[in-house]
This record gives C-alpha cells, structure tokens and sequence, in this order.
C-alpha cells in the first residue's frame, strides 16, 4: 500500500482528494489543528487524522519520512497570507526534497500571479515559487472557484438569500468559470498516473464561465429564494468589503474585492487535464442547493 501525507487535507477539497486517494488503496494522514473539526474524515479505512503543527519544521520532517505522495493544500481567505501561502509551501518542498518524497502535488489558485490585485494571488504565486525553488518537479493545480456540497461559496450565498430580501452585491461583474470539487480531486489523483504531469502547472475549470451577479441568481432561485441583487460600484464593494472586515466569521474583505477584480476564467478552450470531462454546475448544484 502507498502512502500519502496531505497537509490542508480536512478541508473542502481536500476531504473529496482523501476520498478518492482512500478508494485507490493509500494509506493517507491528514494533520490538522483540529481532530474534531474532522471527524467526518475518520470513518475513511485508510486514512489517520493527526493534530500536527505542519510549520514546524521537525515536525514535518518526521512526517513526510518514507512517503510516496505529499499534497500540499492549505490555503486561507483572509490572515497571515505570507504564513500560509509562501512560508508554508517552501516548507513542504523542502522537507520532501530532503525525504526523497517522490511526487508533491500543491494546490494553488487561478489567477495567481506576481502583480496580482490581491494580497491573497499575489501570495499564491508566491508560494508556487517558494515550492518549485525548492522541488521543481512539483505539480501544481490552480482552480477557478470550486462549487460542490459543503463548498463556502454557493452555499455561503444560499444562506444569504434565505435572510435578506435584498442583496447588494460587491462586484457583480467579477468572471468565474467554477469547477466541481470531484473534478479537482479526480484531476489530482489522475495526475499519479501522468509521470509527465510532474513540473508542469495546470488550470482547473469548469465548462461555462458565469458573472457573480449570475451565480448568485442562479442560487437564489435553486434554493427556493429569488431575490432582487443591487450590483454595488467598486467603491461601494469596498465600503461593504471593510464593514465586513468588523464582523467575526464575516464573508468578505477588501482583499476578496482586490481578488475579484482578476477574471478567474481559463485560457480559451482550457477545461481539465488528462482527458477528464469537467462537469457542469447546473448537474450538480440542484442536489445541494435544495429550497429550504
Ligand atoms: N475552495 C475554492 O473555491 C478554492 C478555489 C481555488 C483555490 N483553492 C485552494 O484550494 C486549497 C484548499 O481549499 P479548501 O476550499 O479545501 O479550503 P478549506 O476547506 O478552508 O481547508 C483549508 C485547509 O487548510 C488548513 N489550514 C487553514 N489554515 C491553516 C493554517 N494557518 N495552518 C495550517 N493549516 C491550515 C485547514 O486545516 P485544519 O483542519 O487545521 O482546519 C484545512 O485542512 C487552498 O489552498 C485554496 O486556496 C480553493
């Protein structure tokens, strides 16, 4: 039996990658900082979930020791972004570089890039460089906005919807192209069986590019709340943005709104990798955006 260590594994995509990594026979661990906040992980046969301080470096030392696969996947919306995106992934690469880990799989995100509008792109491309310094043979996957059950994105509007009767929108406009968690983690593990997979970057999209201002339509009316939305200007996305920024657990930040102003769209044509059809939101999102 192979093993993996996937670190940032407990999360969204990363419950959906262990599940598949589960049915293809790895043994899998998963450090958290939270054992509890993953009990659904650990009725998974193969899997151990572990709390762990992944920044430590001896400790991820000690746990990549003998792996055949580290993925790395932590990411944050808003916080320390250096922390996470950048010191994190150099980390990583360079305790599996010392391992001899074989494959190291990272996940990014679309849109990433050096002079991106936002602290959080900007440090995503950090950390890809940080990473590929460190292990140039890593894979890495950069995802549009990904939609599925359990996800923080249709569903953070969904529960919007069902409690204001009006909706003013931040960036109504902004361009996402969203793609089904399990086509993501399908793409992931698909890539152990494409040696040539090692090194290179991929983009990760669904097939439909939609405006926010759509999706969140389209959510209100699956889930039983068709509301009027008032598309905000940029000024007033930022205004929102920064009384948010108030709220404990709130939505948005004005770096979310900086975010929003990069098209999280693919390259013309460019769906998924190795062959895999990428599945529309509209066979997917009525199972879980249910009225309620
Ligand atoms: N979801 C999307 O729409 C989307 C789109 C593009 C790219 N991505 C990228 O995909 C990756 C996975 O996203 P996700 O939606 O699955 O995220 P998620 O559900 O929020 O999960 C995040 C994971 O990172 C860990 N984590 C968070 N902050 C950490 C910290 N400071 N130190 C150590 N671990 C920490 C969490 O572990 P604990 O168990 O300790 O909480 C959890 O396992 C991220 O890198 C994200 O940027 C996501």
């Amino acid at each position: 039996m192979k093993t993996a260590l996937s670190i940032g594994g407990t999360g969204f995509l990363g419950s959906a990658i262990a599940r598949r990594l589960a049915r293809a026979d790895f043994a899998l661990t998963l450090p958290t900082r939270r054992r509890e906040r993953s009990k659904h992980l650990t009725t998974l046969p193969t899997a151990s979930v572990i709390e762990a301080d992944v920044h430590d470096e001896a400790t991820l030392a000690r746990l990549m020791a003998g792996r055949d696969l580290v993925i790395s996947l932590v990411g944050i919306l808003k916080g320390d972004f250096r922390r996470a995106h950048v010191e994190l992934p150099g980390k990583i690469a360079r305790a599996a570089a010392a391992a001899g880990v074989p494959r190291l799989i990272h996940i990014s995100a679309l849109a990433a890039a050096a002079d991106a509008p936002s602290n959080y792109l900007r440090s995503k491309a950090a950390g890809e460089a940080a990473l590929k310094a460190a292990y140039p043979a890593a894979t890495i996957f950069r995802p549009s906005v990904i939609f599925g059950r359990g996800d923080s994105f249709l569903t953070l509007f969904a529960g919007l919807l069902a409690v204001a009767p009006v909706v003013p929108l931040a960036c109504p406009g902004a361009r996402f192209q969203p793609v089904w968690v399990e086509d993501v983690a399908a793409a992931v593990v698909a890539s152990l069986d494409h040696p040539e997979s090692q090194g290179q970057t991929y983009p990760l999209c669904g097939p439909r590019e939609y405006t926010l201002r759509e999706l969140v339509a389209y959510t209100g009316k699956l889930s039983g709340h068709p509301r009027t939305v008032i598309g905000l200007p940029l000024a007033l996305s930022y205004l929102q943005a920064f009384m948010m920024e108030f709220v404990p657990g709130g939505p948005m930040t004005r770096d979310n709104v900086r975010s929003m102003q990069a098209p999280n769209v693919c390259p013309a044509g460019c769906t998924l990798p190795f062959g895999l059809a990428a599945t529309p939101l509209e066979a997917v999102a009525p199972g879980y955006l249910i009225p309620k």
